[in-house]
């Protein structure tokens, strides 16, 4: 009998080949639209003010029809039962429209959500399968939609699984051309000469979403390099602590100024990679699915959470984290387990603990066709009839941080 043996290297080869031929389409194909926008009863009823009333409706449409005329293109789809489908940008448009004319809506027209500098949330628990990137996305629609307010939203992902690119694009990146995000970080891709340093990330390295107002950068297998980059310098005999600063110096804080919200996915890691996320952030988001065998190494957990903060505090100018939620998800209320782990999670994290998000099967279905359930319209098969519980689980979740967001800036302006 032989030892067996095995070429990885070939092995590797033919995975990418399949790798890219699966995506080969998709790479020349167009990029993933978001669905044609179903709420346009809750534009009229914003602009409104609640009273549908047949003339009401007829003036608001008239004044779509100048804006029509005005930018030279039809606005929205016909669908059954006189029902008009607007894409997001459009009704984006008809907002800042109808605010630059003389129209009697102004005031019902939603304020923007504005920060003056960017809330940085990182999304972390050591454990896998928690729910961090179906947080990180579903979060980031749901924040991006809420009552039209259109927070201006960057999604960072350090996760070198690199599938929040999936949900939100899914076409294949040409490795050779575009800077990976552990690139950045570790300083092996820099801005082209000439080019400042914000321009280049605006431009190279954050991309655009299939949603009107979020944008991302994604991660890429490659990416596990940086953790490599930072244990050399971490752990070199005189440990560089700076390095921790890297993610924040080269991606988060300049792009602060131009959102209102960031949210960093992070790997199922206690690393440095983990680390350097926390070093950016305003607030912790813990998601912790309800399940016994994620409630250890959750609780576990925090515990690391304090010790990392600790000393980055100690060795950096770390201020520390001003939030901390926890996000119970995958609940389902006929386990008694369920219960019983969120009683838990409730008597630690109190008046920190979000709305739970339930356990549904829409999240698996959707995502076999990397997607998110705001991805399908009501008339899409595929979107009933989980789709309305699952996008109010979020609103709920994505109204009580846009609320503290708001409090939390209100002090801190009036404090400068
Ligand atoms: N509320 C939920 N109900 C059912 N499945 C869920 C729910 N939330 C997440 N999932 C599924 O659980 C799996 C792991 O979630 P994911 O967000 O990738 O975890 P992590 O990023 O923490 O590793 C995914 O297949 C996802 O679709
Ligand atoms: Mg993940």
């Amino acid at each position: 009998m032989t030892v067996e043996t095995v070429d990885l290297d070939a092995l590797s080869d033919v995975a990418l080949k399949v790798l890219n031929s699966n995506k080969e389409d998709a790479e020349f194909g167009e990029a993933k639209e978001f669905r044609k926008y179903d709420r346009s009863k809750e534009l009229m009823e914003q602009l409104l003010d609640g009273v549908l009333s047949k003339k009401a409706c007829t003036t608001v449409k008239n004044h779509i029809k100048k804006i029509e005329e005005s930018i030279g293109t039809a606005l929205g789809e016909k669908g059954t039962n006189n029902h008009v489908y607007f894409t997001l940008e459009e009704i984006h448009l008809i907002y800042d429209a109808l605010l630059g004319m003389n129209t009697k809506y102004h005031a019902n027209i939603p304020q923007k959500f504005t920060m003056s500098e960017a809330y940085v949330w990182l999304l972390t628990n050591l454990k896998g399968g928690t729910g961090k990137t179906t947080a990180s996305v579903y979060l980031a629609i749901a924040l991006a939609l809420y009552s039209f307010q259109r927070p201006r939203i960057l999604v960072v992902d350090t996760d070198p699984q690199g599938q929040v690119h999936e949900y939100f694009d899914g076409r294949v990146i040409n490795q050779d051309t575009t800077p990976t995000l552990g690139q950045v970080v570790s300083g092996f891709a820099v801005a082209p000469k000439g080019m400042d340093h914000l321009e280049w990330l605006k431009t190279s390295v954050v991309r655009k979403s299939h949603v009107a107002n979020i944008d991302y950068i994604p991660a890429l297998p490659s990416d596990t390099r940086l953790e490599r980059f930072l244990n050399k310098k971490y752990f070199s005999p005189e440990t560089e602590y700076d390095c921790l600063k890297l993610l924040n110096e080269k991606v988060i804080a300049p792009l602060k100024s131009s959102y209102d919200i960031i949210l960093i996915d992070s790997p199922p890691h206690n690393n440095l990679s983990v680390q350097s996320g926390i070093y950016c952030a305003d607030g912790i988001i813990i998601p912790a699915a309800t399940k016994p065998m994620d409630s250890e190494p959750t609780l576990a957990y925090v515990k690391e959470l304090a010790h990392k903060v600790n000393i980055l505090k100690e060795e950096l100018d770390y201020p520390g984290v001003k939030a901390v939620r926890a996000l119970p998800g995958m609940f389902n209320e006929r386990r008694v387990s369920a219960k019983t782990v969120k009683r838990r999670y409730s008597k630690v994290f109190q008046e920190m603990l979000l709305p739970e998000i339930i356990e549904r099967e829409g999240y698996l279905n959707a995502s076999q066709q990397f997607r998110t359930m705001f991805d399908y319209s009501t008339n899409d098969d595929a979107g009933t009839p989980q789709r309305s519980h699952i996008i109010n689980d979020w609103n709920s979740v994505a109204e009580q941080l846009l609320r503290y967001m708001e409090r939390y800036d209100d002090l801190k302006v009036g404090e400068e």
